[in-house]
């Protein structure tokens, strides 16, 4: 198979084996701790986030790697799964806490009331509850620390910073709902792990007593932020904070190597240069562009000439001022 015989732009429908995905875009995600290459000064910024039981917080531009740190962290320190939270300008931390589904839960009822054979028994707040991934990670009784990111949390509403360090200060938090219940026991859903890989215990539902969860022991935290606004100073002092470094030529031709699993070619190694000079030159360039551009050039069912030159082109467009 070869380039020219995927999409032709000719409407005529035709047979083709459709190309097989790189590693890093196979589905599910395989995770892929030995593909990740720590920048200088992140394995102690790691190591003191550990030692502090203190949240990390890192900074650096897009596609530096920051969201990748901690599945390399989980893997090693055998962290299980990551609860993942990604932030947007609407995210809440009560959504992060726990979910409540208010109206699935009055439909219900409703039903239940206007037919008494399919009346179910009371307490069922548990069918309308889940555990958010903040939730889930200050849960007690895992033997080890779970790993939860926070991704982007430059982009969240302005109180959401402030709101989240009075719960990782205290470590504690409500669930009002619970909290009046007639039951003092609810068995609630915990949210999972991104990659399926959550331990038996990990998956079964938690019992909150008295609507409160008390965390034992500190989870492993990452924010990442695409330095997109400041940050309230307390909120900065609570955190371990490490600004992703640009990588160097050696340490980015280690990094694609290790991700198209085999040493670069010479004209893949200059593209690496090149990568590396537009970047000094104030471009905005990010480490999956330029493993796109690599596959390009490297796979023998990519295209070649003057098309692959100008495809390599496009791939590494400025990201900013586009
Ligand atoms: N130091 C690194 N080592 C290995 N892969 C990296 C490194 N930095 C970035 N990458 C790769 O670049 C891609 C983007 O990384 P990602 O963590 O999504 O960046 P960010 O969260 O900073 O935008 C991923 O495929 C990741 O594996
Ligand atoms: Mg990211």
């Amino acid at each position: 198979m070869s380039w020219d015989t995927y999409y032709r732009g000719t409407g005529e429908p035709h047979d083709t084996r459709l190309p097989d995905p790189p590693p890093w875009r196979a589905f599910p995600r395989r995770p892929s701790p030995h593909t990740f290459q720590p920048p200088e000064g992140l394995t102690d910024a790691v190591n003191a986030a550990v030692f502090l039981h203190r949240p990390l917080l890192i900074t650096g531009a897009a596609g530096s790697g920051k969201s990748t740190v901690i599945e390399q962290v989980a893997d090693e320190l055998r962290l299980g799964s990551v609860l993942r939270w990604h932030i947007t300008s609407r995210s809440t931390l009560t959504d992060a806490l726990y979910r409540y589904d208010a109206l699935g839960h009055i439909h219900t009822l409703r039903i239940a009331q206007s037919e008494p054979r399919r009346r179910r028994k009371q307490g069922d707040i548990a069918d309308f509850l889940q555990l958010g991934p903040l939730g889930t990670a200050l849960l007690p009784g895992s033997p080890r620390p779970r790993a939860l990111l926070i991704d982007e949390i430059d982009k969240s509403d302005l109180d959401l910073p402030s709101d989240l360090l009075d719960v990782l200060e205290r470590g504690v938090f409500e669930i009002p709902e619970l909290v009046r219940h007639s039951e003092r026991r609810v068995q609630v859903r915990r949210w999972r792990g991104g990659d399926g890989r959550d331990e038996p215990q990990e998956s079964r539902p938690y019992e909150v007593v008295d609507g409160r969860v008390q965390c034992h022991r500190f989870p492993f935290i990452v924010m990442t932020s695409n330095g997109e606004r400041e940050f309230p100073a307390p909120f900065l002092r609570r955190c371990i904070r490490y600004d992703m470094p640009r990588l160097s030529v050696e340490a980015l031709q280690s990094v694609v190597e290790a991700h198209v699993e085999r040493a670069l070619p010479p004209d893949a190694a200059d593209l690496v240069k090149q990568f590396v000079a537009k970047v000094a030159r104030g471009e905005t360039l990010a480490v999956d562009q330029l493993l796109n551009a690599v596959k390009l050039l490297i796979d023998d069912q990519g295209p070649t000439g003057e098309q692959r030159e100008r495809l390599i082109g496009y791939l590494l467009r400025n990201l900013s001022g586009a």
